[in-house]
């Protein structure tokens, strides 16, 4: 698939079949995709859980309420950030985290899309009875930080073709 193409086509997909699994290879060359994602100073600062328990897909609605169609998922990827590698400034009090995390969780989403599966964001950070959820029901270190669930699956849906997103009217040239 044509890149760009790719982005326009990209949907976030809920509906999978419940049947089919994904290899550990097929799941590593996602994860490779999305680790070539841009990061702050270049410090490539991920992680990524896999998740394939049955059971916990099932059980991820409990952590957070918006992944109930993550029971029919072949994978769910948790795409978190070391908060003490990402780029900051303690002193000054900020931190690269959700940005490193969100390309790479988006780079994960347009790998999804150019192999057939359906894939969909769902918010972790900056949540944060969601995020201490996670890092306890999988283990995850304190100072490692869930950016993302991303729910992946072979797609029983295909979303409509949303209207031209672009928005000249939202778009400034040279002055706002
Ligand atoms: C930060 C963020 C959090 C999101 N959280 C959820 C979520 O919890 N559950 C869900 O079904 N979709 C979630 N989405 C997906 C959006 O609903 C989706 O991207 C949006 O409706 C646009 O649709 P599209 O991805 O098909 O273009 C999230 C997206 C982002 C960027």
């Amino acid at each position: 698939m044509e890149l760009y193409e790719g982005l326009l086509t990209r949907r976030s997909i809920r509906k999978y079949n419940p049947d089919k699994s994904l290899s550990k290879e097929e799941i590593l060359e996602l994860i490779r995709a999305a680790s070539y994602a841009p990061s702050a100073h270049n410090k490539q600062p991920w992680h990524f859980l896999v998740v394939q328990d049955k059971e916990a897909l099932r059980t991820m609605r409990l952590i957070q309420p918006w992944t109930t169609f993550a029971k029919d998922a072949a994978a769910v990827v948790l795409v978190c950030v070391d908060k003490e590698e990402t780029f900051h400034r303690e002193k000054e009090g900020w931190d690269y985290a959700e940005i490193d995390g969100a390309l790479a969780a988006q780079n994960l989403l347009l790998a999804c899309h150019a192999k057939g599966l359906g894939a969909c964001f769902c918010g972790a950070a900056p949540m944060p009875l969601v995020v201490a959820n996670l890092q306890k029901k999988f283990n995850i270190p304190e100072n490692i930080i869930p950016i993302a669930i991303v729910v992946i699956g072979y797609p029983e849906e295909e979303p409509k073709v949303p209207d031209d997103r672009l928005k000249p009217d939202k778009v400034h040239w040279e002055k706002f």
